[in-house]
């Protein structure tokens, strides 16, 4: 097993859902794989491994913000040679373009955490997704009468509750869609391995209007992107 994750080498596939939420890894798990067997629980942050259309995939919790989500990527990278991390995961909508209950595919993410600043001495690195995985994952949502999707860029910040609003409003004016906490990483970690990241986020409250979807409406969209995600990594 690596540090944080309970698994035996060639337990985890080579493509991974990543959910903040490690009970939403196990819904993801008991919802949409067939035959799959929790190989991780070390911290409560837990990971399965099934099939999905007759091919592997695993799902692994990556807990929130970007420190913690980079401790599962660094170990599924290094330590069991992940080659596609998904992440699938909610974001708060920053303009009124998006809506609540939209999908927004992340072509790149901004961030105002320290992380690439320390791995790039102060350059200003542009985390990208993988564009294949970018194209599947549009395709697939734009195949579907229930989901709305937008491609664009969205901010990965290191505070929910975020103490300095007003330091937003210049990303938005330059296109930025939508706020989590982890893609600006996944992205950075992937490119410096080689492998393919993507991220697909439901709109789970509106920062501008104050909207908030219901725990039935979060999972319902949860469904439909996490269907999006297994469609483009391996559909
Ligand atoms: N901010 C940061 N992350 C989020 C939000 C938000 O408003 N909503 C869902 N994830």
């Amino acid at each position: 097993m690596s540090t944080h994750i309970g698994a035996e080498p060639g337990q985890i596939a080579p493509t991974v859902l990543l959910p903040g939420d490690p009970l939403r890894a196990r819904w993801i798990a008991r919802t949409f794989l067939d035959d799959a067997e929790c190989h991780s629980e070390v911290r409560g942050m837990l990971g399965y491994t099934g099939t999905w259309r007759g091919q592997p995939v695993s799902v692994q919790g990556s807990g929130m913000g970007q420190p913690s989500m980079s401790i599962y990527v660094n170990e599924l990278l290094d330590d069991y040679d992940v080659q596609t991390v998904v992440r699938v995961g909610s974001c708060g909508a920053l303009t009124e373009r998006v809506a609540i209950r939209d999908l927004v595919i992340a072509s790149g993410a901004c961030t105002d955490s320290s992380m690439n600043r320390l791995r790039f001495g102060g350059l200003d690195y542009a985390p990208v997704a993988d564009f294949g995985l970018l194209r599947a994952a549009y395709d697939a949502a734009a195949a579907r009468e229930d989901v709305t999707a937008h491609v664009g860029l969205i901010l990965s910040g290191d505070t929910f509750y975020n103490p300095r609003p007003e330091l937003t409003a210049p990303l938005v004016e330059h296109g930025v869609l939508a706020v989590e906490m982890e893609a600006s990483a996944l992205y950075t970690l992937a490119a410096a391995k080689g492998r393919r990241a993507l991220a697909i986020c439901t709109v789970s409250d509106h920062v501008v209007t104050g909207e908030e979807t219901t725990s039935q409406e979060r999972e319902e969209t949860f469904g439909a992107m996490v269907e999006v995600a297994l469609e483009a990594a391996l559909g």
